[in-house]
């Protein structure tokens, strides 16, 4: 695993840029650290094991290119992403190298492929906007629900998270998309991204014992509006999200997330229950772990390898589901979760 190759890693210092450098060197990469801050990424460096620093700004594209010299791919952990992931990007096609961020931003995963499709399919270079829980953890639970469908009705994602102690790069995501947004939500609907006013609806999930019935928001819109819809011909895609980690990530006392093990990770525990609906028909796939920061980690850094073994389906700007074998692909992340097909049933559950 990893064979020694180099990837650099910008915003390495970050809350998930931290677990994705620590997974990068369990699998046997070399990581490169990179950011806009030399001081924070010197401290991160000295308190590892000889690891290469290397800061850059995202406006600076001649840095940009030194960080990536000589890399095999780049993971971007720095988000905002509507301010770090074109030039990113850019870096890496001028570098001819693999790009994978972990944005959660619905409008900038919609510029990536908007404005880098094209580009990157003609240089026949992987580009992949949101590996991490929120956009591809989703993508390839539903492309493994949908099985041998190419089409279906309905796509819902209800995501039971225990609770939500969230970052300052968390944070700040939500408020650059709330500025983008001018006042109004997005959903997916009809075939496309639509802006409404209102507030969104609560509802009750049934997910799997023992979790059971709970309250959750729905139309709370994330990733997976995108990254689904990019690959997989489905009219409608709703997100869920239990009422807890939703009043967490509005509290203003709510803490950042603290670690409870060895590897970093908080006590909050995750489960992803996606339904995708065809006719009558209705297949099902979950998946449930702890972490949702930590998760991104082995999610981004298992892309990575596939992308570099030539375990890929598709090139340009392309999302988890489309270019990975999506089954196998969350097979092979069983240390760190949880995953079950269910079969087909016919009818709607409540
Ligand atoms: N899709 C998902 O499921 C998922 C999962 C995890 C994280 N994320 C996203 O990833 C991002 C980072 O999250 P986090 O938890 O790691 O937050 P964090 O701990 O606050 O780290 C944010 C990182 O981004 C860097 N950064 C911010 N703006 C930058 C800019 N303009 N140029 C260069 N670096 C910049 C920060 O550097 P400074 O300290 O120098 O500002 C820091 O290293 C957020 O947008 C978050 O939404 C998404």
């Amino acid at each position: 695993m990893g064979s020694g190759l180099t990837v650099a890693v910008f915003g390495a210092y970050g809350h998930t840029g931290r677990f994705v450098v620590a997974e990068l060197l369990d699998r046997g990469f070399v990581p490169v650290l990179s950011g806009r801050d030399a001081g924070t990424l010197a401290s991160m460096a000295a308190s590892g094991p000889g690891l290469d620093v290397r800061p850059a700004s995202a406006d600076d594209p001649d840095a940009l290119d030194r960080a990536l010299a000589g890399a095999a791919a780049v993971v971007n952990c720095a988000g905002p992403f509507a301010t770090t992931a074109a030039p990113l990007v850019e870096a890496a096609l001028r570098a001819g190298i693999p790009y994978l961020d972990v944005a959660a931003e619905i409008e900038a995963n919609v510029d990536t492929f908007g404005r880098f499709a094209d580009r990157a399919r003609e240089a026949g270079a992987v580009v992949v906007p949101a590996m991490a829980f929120f956009g591809g953890l989703g993508d390839l639970l539903v492309t493994a629900a949908m099985g041998d469908w190419t089409a279906a009705d309905e796509v819902h994602v209800a995501y039971g998270l225990s609770s939500w102690h969230a970052t300052a790069g968390t944070h700040a995501a939500g408020r650059v998309s709330r500025q983008r947004r001018n006042g109004r939500r997005v959903r997916f609907a009809g075939g496309r991204l639509e802006y409404v006013d209102g507030r969104s609806p609560t509802l009750e999930w049934a997910f799997p014992e023992p979790m059971g019935r709970r309250a959750v928001i729905g139309e709370f819109t994330m990733a997976d509006v995108v990254t689904v819809p990019s690959h997989l011909a489905v009219p409608d895609v709703r997100t869920y999200m239990t009422v807890e980690a939703v009043r967490d990530l509005t509290a203003p006392d709510t803490p950042a997330p603290t670690a409870v093990d060895a590897r970093g990770r908080s006590d909050q525990t995750f489960l992803v229950d996606v339904v995708v609906r065809s006719g009558g028909a209705e297949r099902r796939a979950v998946a449930s772990g702890q972490d949702i920061y930590a998760i991104t980690a082995p999610l981004a850094v298992e892309a990575v390898e596939r992308i570099l073994t030539g375990r890929t389906r598709a090139v340009g700007v392309v999302s988890a589901g489309a270019v990975f074998d999506a089954p196998d692909f969350l097979r092979a992340l069983s240390a760190h979760l949880s995953f079950e097909l269910h079969g087909e049933s016919v009818g709607r559950r409540a």
